[in-house]
């Protein structure tokens, strides 16, 4: 019998990619999603009717445990955040209440429910940003905006939990996502967004700033592996080594588009923006796992996905708008 999984955030981004891998692999699946603006039940039509859905706050406490009572999951994924650095320089409160105050809510009722296991998704931005090298596991926690902060604060209370009542948690913390389905206010698709309607692409300072790019499917094995084979009371870091500049990486879509590099716009820069993440992943990669997408291809395979997608792009981009 395979395990029953609660994924938290199942209608985001990365957290519908491990629900429809997950149904794919057999596993008996129940999703507990808010359905925020950055929620879409759209992303699992092709499991649809293979897993059970809730849509509930993760702060609501009530109501998490009559799910954990009733569907009695072994182990929980929590992928469930507030996840615009953006947003969050805006207004910080929703950060605070679901990815602080939800999180422990969640560690509360999975406490109280002897959960088998707790796989917390947290992220690079933990660490704060680093000039040169790779952060470890080990790495102090260093976080620079009110979004990291607030991830940073969720890993906190997750090692707290581990210390104190034994509980049998692991924490991933994954460098930038992208491919399929990512919403519209992120940076590839904003990118591909923009200048397939011909508008300007925003590239945010003078667009120096580093990131490493992991494929989302690449993201959802390595989180399948560590749910099955991680160390409890472990933190995995999961990466590419894929490391590109923003502007570079506004290059790349345009080259693919077939745009000149006269649509890029550079705009103020986002305040206390971090210049450099990168991550030593050399753990999980002992545990039998690296990426398998190379970057060409996944851009490539990125772009065209939200070319034959126009129109979920801009229904997200509206339903957003009206969210504000
Ligand atoms: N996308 C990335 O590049 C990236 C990188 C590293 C880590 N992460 C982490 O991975 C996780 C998933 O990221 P994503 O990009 O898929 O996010 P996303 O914004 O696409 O999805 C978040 C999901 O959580 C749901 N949600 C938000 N608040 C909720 C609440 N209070 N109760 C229940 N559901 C709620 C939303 O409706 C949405 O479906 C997050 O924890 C994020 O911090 C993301």
């Amino acid at each position: 019998m395979q395990k029953r999984i609660l994924v938290t955030g199942g209608a985001g981004f990365i957290g519908s990619e491990f629900v429809r891998e997950g149904v794919r692999r057999g596993y008996s699946l129940i999703v507990v999603d808010k359905l925020t603006y950055a929620g879409d039940i759209e992303r699992l039509k092709e499991v649809s009717g293979r897993y059970r859905f809730y849509k509930v706050d993760i702060c609501y406490k009530r109501k998490i445990k009559e799910i954990f009572k009733q569907e009695k999951p072994q182990v929980v994924v929590h992928f469930a955040a507030q996840t615009h650095v953006d947003r969050s320089i805006c207004n910080a409160q929703p950060f605070v209440n679901t990815n602080i105050q939800g999180t422990q809510v969640l560690l509360d009722v999975a406490k109280e429910c002897a959960i088998e296991r707790f796989v917390h998704i947290s992220s690079d931005e933990v660490y704060g940003e680093i000039k040169e090298g790779r952060f470890s596991e080990d790495s102090p926690l260093a976080p620079n905006n009110p979004y990291s902060a607030t991830k940073a604060s969720a890993d906190l209370f997750i090692k707290a939990y581990i210390r104190t009542y034994n509980f049998p948690a692991i924490i991933v913390r994954a460098s930038n996502n992208y491919g399929p389905w990512q919403h519209p206010e992120k940076f590839i698709p904003v990118l591909i967004y923009n200048a397939l309607k011909g508008r300007r692409v925003p590239v945010y300072g003078e667009g120096i700033n580093r990131r490493e790019w992991l494929y989302v499917s690449d993201c959802v094995r390595a989180i399948y592996l560590i749910m099955e084979k991680g160390i409890l009371g472990e933190i995995y870091n999961i990466s590419s080594g894929i490391e590109k500049s923003n502007i570079e990486l506004a290059h790349f879509v345009l080259q693919i588009l077939g745009k000149g590099r006269s649509l890029i716009q550079f705009v103020k820069d986002r305040p206390g923006h971090d210049i450099r993440y990168a991550l030593d992943w050399s753990k999980i990669s002992k545990l039998g796992w690296k990426p398998e997408m190379d970057f060409e291809r996944g851009l490539n395979k990125t772009v065209k996905w939200y070319k034959d997608h126009i129109d979920w792009l801009q229904s997200r981009i509206a339903s957003s708008k009206r969210a504000r």
